[in-house]
C-alpha cells in the first residue's frame, strides 16, 4: 500500500489543517474564558448590533479574495478542495460538479434519454448538453475531437462521449484524485481518456489540437485566466470552437470578456443563463439536501451548503439578485 498516494496525501493534508484549526480554536477559547466579561460584551456587539454587518462584509471580502480574486492562493485552495473531496467522498454515483441547467417549466427537462445513473444528475448533464450542442445549434458531434478542461469527476464528458458520439474526448483536470476516479469509473480507451494537467499550462501536455474545447464551471478556480485563454487558443484547430460557461460577479464580467477575446478568438454567441441555472438549483434542492444529510457530518454540511448552491447559500442569493451572472460564450479560432 502506498501511504503517500495522491489520495492519502490530500487526506493527510486535510487532517493536518483540521488539527491546526482545532488547536487555534482551543487557544481562542482559553483567551475567551480568561477575559470572560469582555468576551460576552464583544459577542453581544458582534451578534446583535449593526457592527455585525461590518464583520460580514470583511469576512466576504477576505473570502472573495481568497477564492475568486487572488492568483496563487485561489489556485492552491481549489486544487486542494477538489482533490480532498474526491479522496474523502469517492462515491461512484457522484460524477458531476456543476450547478446545472433547466428549462423554466415544472420539470425543467431538455433530455429524455438518460439512464438511471444519469437521471440523478440530470441538470448537471443538461448544462453539458447546452454547452456541447444547443448553443452551437448541433445535433451531435460526429467527427469532432473534444477537449474538456476542468473535467472534474468526468460525468459530463462521459455524457458527451456516450450520447453525442464525437471522434474522441480528452478530459484534463488539476486534481490527480479526480483523474484517477475517472480512469477507474469510465475506463480508458481511444475515444475517451483523462489526464492530470493545469488549465494554465495545457501546451506542456503535448496533446493534439481539438475541434471543440469546453470548459464548464471551472474557470473561476484559475489564478491566471488570460493564460488559460492563450493555452486554449494554441490547442484549437483553425475553425475550432471554444465554449465556456461559468459564473462571475457582475463587476468582473467586463474584464472576463476582454480576457476571452485577448488572443483573437472571435465571439460567436453569448448567453445569460442565470435564470436557467437558478431553476436547476431549485429543482435539484431536495436531492442535494438528502445527499448532504446522508453523506456529510456536521462539519462538512456547512461547507457543502456553501458550494452546492442550495437556496440558503450566498451564491444562490447573488444569482437571484443578479449580483452574479451565469454565462455561456462560444468563440471561434479564425
Ligand atoms: C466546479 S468543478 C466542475 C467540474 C466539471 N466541469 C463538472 O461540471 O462536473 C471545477 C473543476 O475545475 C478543476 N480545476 C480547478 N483548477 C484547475 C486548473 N488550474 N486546471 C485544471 N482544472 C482545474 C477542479 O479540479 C474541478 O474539477
Amino acid at each position: 500500500m502506498n501511504l503517500l498516494s495522491p489520495q492519502n496525501k490530500s487526506l493527510i493534508l486535510f487532517f493536518l489543517f483540521a488539527a491546526i484549526a482545532v488547536v487555534a480554536g482551543l487557544i481562542l477559547a482559553i483567551i475567551a474564558i480568561a477575559f470572560f466579561p469582555i468576551t460576552i460584551v464583544l459577542f453581544i456587539i458582534v451578534k446583535y448590533t449593526p457592527v455585525r454587518h461590518i464583520f460580514t462584509k470583511v469576512y466576504h471580502k477576505i473570502y472573495d479574495y481568497l477564492f475568486y480574486q487572488s492568483e496563487k492562493p485561489r489556485k492552491l485552495l481549489w486544487g486542494f478542495i477538489y482533490d480532498f473531496m474526491c479522496a474523502y467522498f469517492p462515491l461512484n454515483k457522484w460524477r458531476s460538479l456543476n450547478y446545472g441547467y433547466a428549462l423554466l417549466n415544472e420539470n425543467g427537462r431538455i433530455l429524455n434519454n438518460l439512464d438511471e445513473q444519469q437521471e440523478e444528475e440530470r441538470f448537471c448533464l443538461q448544462l453539458y448538453h447546452m454547452v456541447a450542442t444547443n448553443c452551437l445549434k448541433l445535433k451531435d458531434l460526429q467527427g469532432k475531437r473534444v477537449l474538456e478542461v476542468g473535467s472534474g469527476r468526468g460525468g459530463g464528458l462521459y455524457y458527451i462521449h456516450s450520447s453525442l458520439k464525437p471522434e474522441s474526448c480528452v478530459g484534463v483536470d488539476y486534481s490527480q484524485n479526480q483523474v484517477d476516479f475517472c480512469k477507474t469509473t469510465y475506463g480508458i480507451n481511444q475515444k475517451l481518456s483523462f489526464q492530470q494537467g493545469d488549465a494554465e499550462n495545457l501546451t506542456s501536455l503535448k496533446i493534439q489540437t481539438f475541434d471543440l474545447i469546453i470548459n464548464v464551471e471551472s474557470s473561476h478556480c484559475y489564478g491566471n485566466f488570460q493564460k488559460f485563454v492563450q493555452e486554449v487558443t494554441e490547442l484549437l484547430s483553425t475553425g475550432g470552437l471554444f465554449v465556456i460557461t461559468d459564473f462571475r460577479a457582475i463587476q468582473d464580467i467586463k474584464q472576463f470578456e476582454q480576457d476571452l477575446q485577448s488572443t483573437g478568438l472571435k465571439l460567436e454567441t453569448k448567453e445569460d443563463i442565470t435564470i436557467n441555472v437558478l431553476q436547476a438549483l431549485k429543482l435539484d434542492e431536495k436531492r442535494k439536501q438528502q445527499w448532504m444529510t446522508r453523506h456529510c457530518g456536521i462539519i462538512f454540511r456547512s461547507f457543502f451548503s456553501k458550494f452546492s448552491g442550495v437556496q440558503s447559500s450566498r451564491i444562490f442569493q447573488e444569482l437571484s439578485e443578479r449580483k452574479t451572472l451565469y454565462l455561456i460564450y462560444a468563440l471561434r479560432k479564425v
